[in-house]
């Protein structure tokens, strides 16, 4: 018996719950948005699926009842505004650091032993800030942006190698934004062997710029952001957590000490288990990835700023 809450019913948390129903990941789900009927209706639209999917996922869908959503084991938080067309994650901060504040407050009122994973952005912040107000430890609170970027990554890979995605071995740390994002080059593999031994360095560093913009060219064509990859990923790693699989995920978490940081929530190589973040991996990076995930690590910083700049931390 496993109960997921996704807060958020909008495009990505919406998908996160149907991943996660489809897959029979949890035997309940929670959706809950403040929108009056929102989550009801997707929540009634996905329930009409299971017959024809032969799967019987508990569901169910609230406006703002956090108790329905009590005793959950994971909470998936996808509260906020998205980016538009032109926008970065970072703008978004002023409106969802107030949502995702109140919105913690609500889930760990209801349900204090729940793993909480964030996907709100500007993502390593709005986790920064889960962790500090909450004061949970930090297995318990993480972000989700890795997996996702490094989906992006693969996917870019796949087709500049004209290969399986789920041949392509490849991870993106570092932060969750379109200039702090660091795909690791040095750890790409294609069966085994250096994505370099394939396509030239001019083909990788376009893979690479590809990648670091992913989400920006879908809001671009989309006019709204992403939602199936990001859904995706965030069902994947309640999947590792749920069904104790001990995947290494880059994920966001506070670090101390890890990579040379500390006192900040950052995009890392992480082993997620029932326990939610059950180790921190050091990897051994190139001088060039140390040196990028420095100037990553000093702009998630400088976004962390902002929380005391207008007054939620
Ligand atoms: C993206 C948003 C969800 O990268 O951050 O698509």
């Amino acid at each position: 018996m496993s109960k997921v809450t996704v807060v958020g019913a909008g495009n990505v948390g919406a998908t996160c719950a149907n991943v996660l129903a489809i897959k029979e990941t949890a035997s309940e789900v929670v959706l809950i948005d403040i929108k009056e009927g929102l989550a009801e209706g997707k929540v009634l639209d996905m329930f009409q699926t299971e017959t024809l999917l032969d799967i019987d996922t508990k569901l169910t869908g609230v406006t703002n009842d956090y108790l329905k959503t009590a005793g959950s084991d994971v909470v998936v938080i996808t509260s906020g505004i998205p980016r538009k067309p032109g926008m970065t994650r970072e703008e978004l901060i002023g409106t969802n650091a107030g949502i995702v504040k109140s919105v913690m407050e609500s889930v760990i009122e209801h349900s204090p032993n729940a793993i909480v994973i964030i996907v709100s952005n500007p993502m390593d912040t709005m986790t920064y800030l889960a962790a500090k107000t909450s004061g949970l430890p930090r297995n318990k609170v993480f972000g989700m942006g890795g997996a996702l970027d490094s989906a992006r990554f693969k996917c870019y890979l796949s087709k500049a190698l004209d290969a399986n995605i789920n041949e392509i071995e490849g991870m993106v740390i570092g932060g969750h934004g379109d200039t702090t994002m660091v795909p690791l080059v040095s750890k790409a593999t294609y069966k085994g062997s250096p994505v370099t031994d394939f396509i030239s360095e001019d083909a990788v560093q376009q893979v690479v710029a590809d990648t670091m913009v992913g989400g920006a060219t879908l809001t671009k064509l989309l006019g709204t952001s992403a939602w199936y990859a990001p859904g995706a990923a965030a069902a994947y790693v309640v999947e590792s957590i749920l069904k104790d699989q001990k995947k290494v995920v880059p994920s966001c978490v506070s670090l101390e000490g890890e990579y040379g940081q500390s006192d900040i929530c950052i995009g890392v190589p992480a082993v997620i288990g029932r326990n939610g973040v059950e180790k921190v991996l050091e990897i051994k990076l190139s001088d060039k990835e140390k040196a990028l995930f420095e100037e990553s690590a000093a702009a998630v910083r400088k976004t962390n700023d902002v929380l005391k700049e207008i007054g939620v931390l």
